[in-house]
Formats: C-alpha cells, sequence, structure tokens
C-alpha cells in the first residue's frame, strides 16, 4: 500500500513521516516561471508511474541518479560530459528545478529527466529493484542540531531502500562539507557491508576519496569553500550476492 492509498479505513503509515526537507519559498525569476510553465511538463516524471528507463530514454544506457541535485550542476555536467548516460534528478525546490530546466535548454541536453517530488516517495514508488547504475547524493542538508539529526537523508532506512534500488557492481556517493555528517554517514554506511567504502578497499581512511570527475564544484560548495569548509566524499560500490 502507498502513502496515495485513499481506500477508507487503510492506514496511511508515511503520512506523519519525517521529511528531509522544507519547501522554502524562495525567489523564483521569471526565467524560471516559464522553464516550470513551458519546459517542466515534457521532463517531468512522476512516482505514480513505474519508472522505464528504456521507454522514457528509448535505449539502454546506465541510468544515473542524483537526489537532492539543488541547481542541477552536477546533472548538467554529468549530461555534457558523459553523454552515453541516462540521467534522473530529484529535487524539491522550485527555483532549482526551474533553474535545471534553463541550462537543459541552453546546452541542448536531453539526456535529463526529473521529479520534483520527495526522493523517499520517489524510489519506494517509481524504481524497480536492481535499476540503477549510480546513486548521488551530494551536499544534503546537514541539519546540524542534534534534534534535527532525525531529518537527515543519510539514515539507515533511507539506505535500505537506496540498496535495493542499486544494481550489483552500481555506485553510491556521498558527499558533504559537514564532517561530523560525514562521519555519521560512515557510521551508517557501516551497518550495510554489501557496500565498499572505495578509500577502504584501497588502504585508505574512509573519509578520504578525492571528488571524482563526475562530481563539480557546485555554488553550494562553494559557498563553504570560502567558510574554509573541507567537502568529503565518500563512494561505494555495492556487491550483491
Ligand atoms: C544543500 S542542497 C545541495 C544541492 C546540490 N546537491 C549541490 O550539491 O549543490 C540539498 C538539496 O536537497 C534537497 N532535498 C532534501 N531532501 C530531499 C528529498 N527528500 N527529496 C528531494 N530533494 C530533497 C533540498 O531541497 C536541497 O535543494
Amino acid at each position: 500500500m502507498s502513502e496515495h492509498d485513499s481506500t477508507p479505513g487503510t492506514q496511511r503509515p508515511y503520512t506523519h513521516r519525517i521529511r528531509s526537507f522544507v519547501v522554502r519559498g524562495g525567489k523564483i525569476t521569471p526565467s524560471q516561471q516559464r522553464a516550470l510553465n513551458e519546459l517542466l511538463p515534457k521532463y517531468q516524471l512522476t512516482s505514480d508511474v513505474p519508472f522505464d528507463a528504456k521507454r522514457v530514454f528509448g535505449n539502454h544506457n546506465p541510468v544515473w541518479l542524483d537526489i537532492g541535485f539543488g541547481n542541477g550542476e552536477s546533472l548538467v555536467h554529468a549530461a555534457l560530459n558523459d553523454p552515453d548516460v541516462n540521467l534522473v534528478g530529484i529535487e524539491v525546490h522550485p527555483p532549482g528545478v526551474g533553474h535545471l530546466l534553463l541550462e537543459m535548454e541552453k546546452h541542448g541536453l536531453e539526456n535529463i529527466r526529473l521529479y520534483q517530488e520527495d526522493a523517499v516517495d520517489v524510489l519506494e514508488n517509481a524504481f524497480a529493484d536492481d535499476s540503477l547504475d549510480a546513486v548521488h547524493i551530494y551536499f544534503p542538508d546537514p541539519w546540524h542540531k542534534k534534534r534535527h539529526h532525525k531529518r537527515r537523508l543519510i539514515r539507515p532506512d533511507f539506505v535500505a531502500l537506496v540498496e535495493k534500488k542499486i544494481r550489483h557492481g552500481g555506485r553510491l556517493h556521498l558527499a558533504t562539507d559537514w564532517l561530523p555528517y560525514a562521519e555519521a554517514m560512515h557510521e551508517v554506511m557501516q551497518q550495510f557491508p554489501a557496500f565498499r567504502n572505495q578509500a577502504v578497499a584501497a588502504g585508505e581512511p574512509p573519509l578520504s576519496s578525492a571528488r571524482p570527475p563526475w562530481r563539480p564544484v557546485t555554488k553550494f560548495e562553494r559557498r563553504g569553500q570560502k567558510l574554509g569548509h573541507k567537502s568529503h566524499d565518500l563512494i561505494y560500490t555495492l556487491r550483491k550476492l
């Protein structure tokens, strides 16, 4: 049963779920609004329809999912540099979605699709198990205060969901510039031994992976760098039995 189930008397288990985001009003520019009006219908996917890569993209290329894509810089970077990859993004913040659509238009990118919904709903309802080649979660909201840690995206129940959706040999790539969150991510990931930390596999400390070429430095990250924040990449390969 999904949370959309409206059968009278049935339980709605996720109605009161703690969300990892607050949809901020945020200023939306007229061009972003135009993009949302005119371009979103062409590129938007919705979680009530099972995701079928062949139908959506017309090919069998690998599928990379970017969760909480912000302004979409990492998706655009990947679409330009890896044209043989199918890119799917999830973001709830309307100006960010508008920004991505404008960049897609500017660069003529046809290998990106997006969901404007909670990533938990999308993963639960749209993606089949073993359907994703990579999941990227860059700079998820750190929710600094202890009483807000329950809102963090990288928690065991969420990782268990992501693990089901990534195929054997696929990748999970996390990045954050908040060291306590990086450490918490590492702790959570240790509960999932099928995810092999690439740094550890190379005999290095768990938080020591270098930024790989498929992850660009985003506006958000640059802002942190100006405050002296160091970024941490945690890159895992999934081995399923
Ligand atoms: C700090 S920003 C990082 C943006 C981008 N990944 C980057 O590196 O620049 C985190 C983003 O995740 C989005 N987000 C948080 N939880 C989400 C969820 N459950 N589903 C979809 N988007 C989410 C927020 O709206 C926000 O834009």
